[in-house]
């Protein structure tokens, strides 16, 4: 196990290698992430329901035990997420009645809210996604219909990052989405962020969440979506990345464990998937994975219920699989 080179050590010069983590995972699987990962992602625990699940009732333990396993490892920390429709407590939005809040009070609420947040990790969190998700995949219209979006108004999303700026300008702020390599996706992406650039909005990368499979995105959307993002002069991070052994569409829910011919076509993907990020490590400058292992993924229950996945670089015992050992071959 000990030869086993470490990823994070391979690809020094190029990005930080990362890997969204929670509890379970911190216990389970720690030589892993000790080994291979320089940087973490709070899977869940740093979401608006996590930190403020009643108003003015923040919960940071958990959280902060994260950001110490994270120090005590030399790690760094991406900080998601602040605004995001889902995960986020309807107090929120919502009056004593039960009517909609009107803006100035939303507003403020996410002040407080961002406030407090980005206060506590300004040591030790390098960057946030500020905004996660707004864009939508239907219709030609820009914006996700969300509670944000009709209690506020457009401007939420500037004021997001104008309020996380103010408390710490240091931290490097990010806007993240996914199907993000989609050709009509990718175009209003670009037109939110170089909306934002064009207003002054302090922003300063653009996250991918890259949740791909076998088959798709492909290659070509990929490096198009890429060279397209880079072209807003703001970092590029690949902040969610897994590969699904299932295409698009497939609803098996049967399988005990991947056939050999969908871990050669993963490992095949992600060879590629890396030599794409590898020529545009000039403006890539992280990779962080959902998952470390095989054995705890949120794709084991996305999207379809119930139904194992295995998207990740190591197996459910922690070997290095196929898929590992090709992007470390450059
Ligand atoms: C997911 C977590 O992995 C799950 O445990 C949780 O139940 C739902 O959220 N896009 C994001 C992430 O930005 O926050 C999501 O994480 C996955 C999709």
């Amino acid at each position: 196990y000990n030869e086993v080179l470490s990823l994070c050590e391979r690809y020094r010069e190029q990005f930080f290698i990362g890997a969204a983590v929670n509890q379970y995972t911190i216990d389970t699987q720690q030589e892993l992430l000790k080994k291979h990962f320089n940087s973490i992602t709070a899977e869940n625990e740093m979401k608006f329901e996590n930190l403020q699940p009643e108003e003015g009732k923040f919960t940071f333990a958990v959280a902060d035990k994260l950001v110490s396993f994270a120090k005590e490892n030399h790690k760094q920390v991406r900080g998601h997420t602040l605004v995001w429709h889902n995960q986020t407590p309807d107090w929120v939005f919502t009056n004593k009645n039960g009517s909609f809040a009107d803006r100035k009070t939303v507003l403020e609420r996410m002040n407080t809210h961002i406030s407090e947040v980005v206060k506590r990790y300004k040591d030790d969190l390098y960057c946030w996604d500020v905004v996660n998700e707004v864009v939508t995949d239907e219709g030609p219209k820009l914006l996700r219909e969300s509670k944000w979006l009709e209690t506020i108004g457009e401007d939420f999303i500037d004021k997001a990052f104008e309020f996380a700026h103010q408390v710490d300008p240091d931290a490097l702020l990010f806007y993240n989405d996914y199907n993000e390599s989609d050709p009509t996706k990718r175009d209003k992406i670009y037109t939110l962020v170089k909306g934002l650039k064009e207003r002054g909005v302090p922003i300063h990368g653009v996250g991918l969440q890259a949740h791909w499979n076998v088959s798709s995105p492909s290659y070509d959307d990929i490096r198009r979506a890429i060279e397209k993002y880079a072209t807003l002069e703001l970092q590029i991070q690949l902040t969610e990345m897994d590969v699904s052994v299932f295409e698009f569409g497939d609803k098996r829910k049967d399988l005990k464990k991947p056939t050999e011919e969908m871990l050669g076509a993963q490992a095949e993907r992600y060879e590629e998937f890396f030599n794409i990020f590898r020529e545009y490590s000039d403006v890539i400058t992280g990779v962080t994975f959902w998952g470390a292992a095989d054995d705890y993924t949120w794709l084991s229950d996305f999207p379809v219920k119930g139904r194992k996945n295995w998207p990740l670089l190591f197996d459910e015992q922690h070997q290095p699989k196929q898929s590992f050992w090709r992007i470390m071959e450059f």
